[in-house]
């Protein structure tokens, strides 16, 4: 199997989020290393400042690129947004689904529609742009990757459905796997742990709670968006070719460090230790 064409075409949705503009950046960075043209298109929920921005750089990056604009959560929107994709660049080597969002709240009192909508943009919309990417993706054996969230894997109080929705997400892929590896496709996501993006860069702002998450983290530092950047070029490149259905947890270790806060087990190891 293998996924290199000449240019290579990737439709990132929520290119206009921090972890969607960190992977744009690393598709680009990929693609110069690999010595190939790369097509950017860059999906955002509306046009405006944003998106004519993150075109602008990366067009500066070396990238072919081309804005397109849609609401994920309505199903025909999403046919729309891959057909504008293809129109505009066309074959699609990569699909790389990132737009999402959590919703805080808890499950004893959380609104329906809340419900509806956390799965209707983390879920749903991978289905459907997939679906209708399938044909192009075919052609060029390209490949899906979609990024979900380490609350994918763990449950997270008090966030609603969002816990629920990345772990539909992350079986929906590895069904997609399953589904459409002979078809030359593969599928697969990434789960970011603690991310600092615009959207969460609030949280971090307060110095004590920056620390104590730096605290949990074994790799001593929260994420950047060109970590999961780094995961989806690899994912989405030629080194990746045999590796389908898999989700990449790119998060320092932190989703894994439970045990170590066991009161009476020794803590985890430090540099001091040795
Ligand atoms: N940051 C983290 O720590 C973290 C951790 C784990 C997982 N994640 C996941 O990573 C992904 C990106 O997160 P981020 O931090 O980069 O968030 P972000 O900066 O808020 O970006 C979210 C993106 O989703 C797009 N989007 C939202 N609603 C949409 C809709 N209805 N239709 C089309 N696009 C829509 C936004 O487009 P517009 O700007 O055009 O509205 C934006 O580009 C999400 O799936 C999130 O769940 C993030």
């Amino acid at each position: 199997m293998t996924t290199t064409l000449v240019p290579r075409h990737a439709l990132v949705t929520g290119a206009t989020g921090g972890i969607g503009r960190g992977i744009c950046l690393a598709l680009i960075e990929q693609a110069r290393k690999d010595g190939l043209a790369i097509r950017i298109t860059a999906a955002a929920s509306q046009p405006g400042e944003r998106l004519a921005k993150l075109l602008a750089e990366l067009r500066t990056a070396g990238a072919d690129v081309h804005g397109v604009t849609g609401d994920l959560t309505d199903p025909v929107q999403c046919v729309e947004l891959v057909q504008q994709a293809l129109d505009a660049g066309g074959d699609l080597t990569a699909l790389v689904c990132v737009a999402g969002a959590s919703g805080p709240g808890r499950l004893a009192n959380l609104p329906l529609a809340q419900w509806d909508l956390t799965f209707n943009l983390n879920v749903r919309p991978v289905w459907l742009l997939a679906q209708a990417a399938r044909a192009s993706l075919m052609r060029t054996r390209g490949s899906i990757t979609a990024v979900a969230s380490m609350s994918g894997l763990h449950p997270h109080p008090g966030y609603g459905a969002y816990s629920p929705a990345k772990a539909a997400l992350i079986m929906l892929c590895r069904q997609l796997a399953q589904e459409w590896g002979p078809d030359g496709i593969r599928t697969n996501t990434v789960c970011p742990g603690m991310i600092r993006t615009p959207l969460t860069e609030a949280v971090y702002q307060d110095p004590a709670t920056l620390e104590r998450r730096i605290g949990l983290v074994p790799l001593g530092r929260i994420g950047n968006p060109d970590d999961i950047g780094q995961a989806v070029a690899y994912l989405t490149g030629t080194g990746a070719s045999y590796v389908n259905g898999l989700d990449l947890v790119v998060d320092g270790g932190v989703a894994d460090h439970m045990l170590s806060m066991i009161p009476g087990r020794p803590g985890k190891a430090s540099v001091q230790d040795d």
